[in-house]
């Protein structure tokens, strides 16, 4: 999509006039470091090529309408920029409203009404973050139009706080934050007990990041995406009744060992290992990664999917058909699943020269384990949201 198209978009389902600004939020791949930022671990996340594009412009009135030209059908979504609350007829404008709500919270609120026509070209549902990517964009174009102060990495936390608070999705904070703060070719090594972070280069020494989508369609709201979190919840808080734990994210795999047997439910254990072991297995990829050793990168990746599938169970039929047959391709130096889970895509790491053997193979042992197709993206890292 380019500006001229999108604005032409904008001016027929919205009216010509007035000054249009346009804005652009990546999506969002991660390489590991899964179900830990909500413990208080890292995760090593990079922003996507592929986004959601969006034009904005003000009005003079109260009223705030959205045009989707992924959900066409729905049409102009009207509703006012006062008493903004959930509601079940606003649709996917929920995500954009509830930004206006989290910046009004906080005393960003627009002085007027204002038209906001998106586009996306991440597959919906895929598990690539197009709702962070909604949310951020909502957030740089209302910077714009208002100009209101705040940065990018304050633009993800409003982004979350509204996915938690208006969206009832109780997420962590990795995908908004990679989605404001993306640089390309670059991942992002974030502590996410902290928001401390640093950019790693990804030098894949002549490999490429290959996504399968398994089009499985999965909603976080209704998926078991909460129950994970209250029960690693629920077996920090057994530890905390014997030791001054902050998170599980802060126990090294030793000390885990040491307190594991605090946690009295087998299943809450498992997945509180699951949670640690993670965290200490993102930090040494990033060292691999940085020491130019990909092939331990890739290893790293693989034993993070056994402990998601095993451990952590939210992997499912779907996305293990699709990594266990990566693991058996030539050129394959890792493969997991991504986001999530329950659904949603895989994240490969494969050479160049073999990726076109990989998206066929992987494919058609897919179709004939599951009964439909994959999809396949060979992506590349871009930077976070911002104008377009
Ligand atoms: C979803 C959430 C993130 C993170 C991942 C799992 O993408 O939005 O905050 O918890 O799942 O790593």
């Amino acid at each position: 999509m380019t500006r001229e198209e999108l604005i032409k978009n904008f001016e027929e389902k919205m009216g010509k006039g007035g000054e249009i600004l346009t804005f652009f939020a990546p999506g969002r791949v991660n390489l590991i470091g899964e179900h830990t930022d909500y413990n208080g671990g890292h995760v090593f996340p990079c922003a996507l090529t592929i986004g959601t594009y969006g034009a904005i412009r003000k009005r003079d009135d109260d009223l705030m309408r959205f045009f989707s030209l992924n959900f066409p059908h729905r049409g102009v979504l009207k509703s006012s920029i006062r008493d903004i609350v959930n509601t079940k007829e606003a649709g996917w404008s929920n995500y954009p409203r509830g930004v206006v709500w989290a910046m009004s919270e906080r005393g960003m609120v627009p002085e007027c009404g204002f038209d906001m026509l998106i586009y996306g070209n991440i597959p919906n549902g895929s598990g690539l973050s197009s709702s962070a990517s909604v949310e951020l964009l909502t957030g740089v174009a209302l910077r714009g139009l208002f100009g209101f102060s705040v940065d990018n990495q304050e633009l993800a936390l409003i982004g979350q706080y509204s996915e938690n608070h208006f969206n009832g999705v109780n997420c962590g904070i990795m995908d908004q934050f990679a989605i404001a703060m993306g640089k390309k070719d670059h991942a992002i090594f974030l502590d996410t007990a902290t928001l401390q972070y640093t950019y790693a280069p990804l030098k894949l020494e002549g490999a490429r990041i290959v996504i399968a989508s398994s089009n499985k369609k999965r909603g976080l709201g209704d998926s078991k995406y909460n129950e994970r979190r209250s029960e690693c919840e629920a077996a920090l808080a057994m530890i905390q009744k014997e030791k001054n734990v902050p998170s599980l994210g802060a126990l090294t795999p030793e000390e885990f060992e040491e307190v594991s047997s605090l946690i009295t439910d087998p299943v809450m254990r498992k997945r509180a290992r699951h949670a640690v072991l993670e965290n200490a297995r993102t930090v040494e990829a990033v060292k691999a990664l940085e020491n130019g050793d990909v092939a331990a990168f890739g290893k790293l990746m693989n034993e993070s999917h056994i402990s998601l599938r095993d451990d952590y169970e939210v992997t499912g039929r779907e996305l293990d058909t699709l990594v266990e047959s990566a693991w058996k391709q030539e050129g394959v130096l890792g493969s997991r699943m991504t986001g999530a889970g329950f659904g949603g895509c895989t994240v490969s790491i494969v050479r160049e020269d073999a990726i076109d053997a990989f998206i066929r193979n992987v494919g058609e042992e897919y179709v004939s384990a599951i009964g439909y197709a994959a999809d396949f993206y060979v992506v590349d890292i871009g930077d976070g949201a911002g104008e377009f």
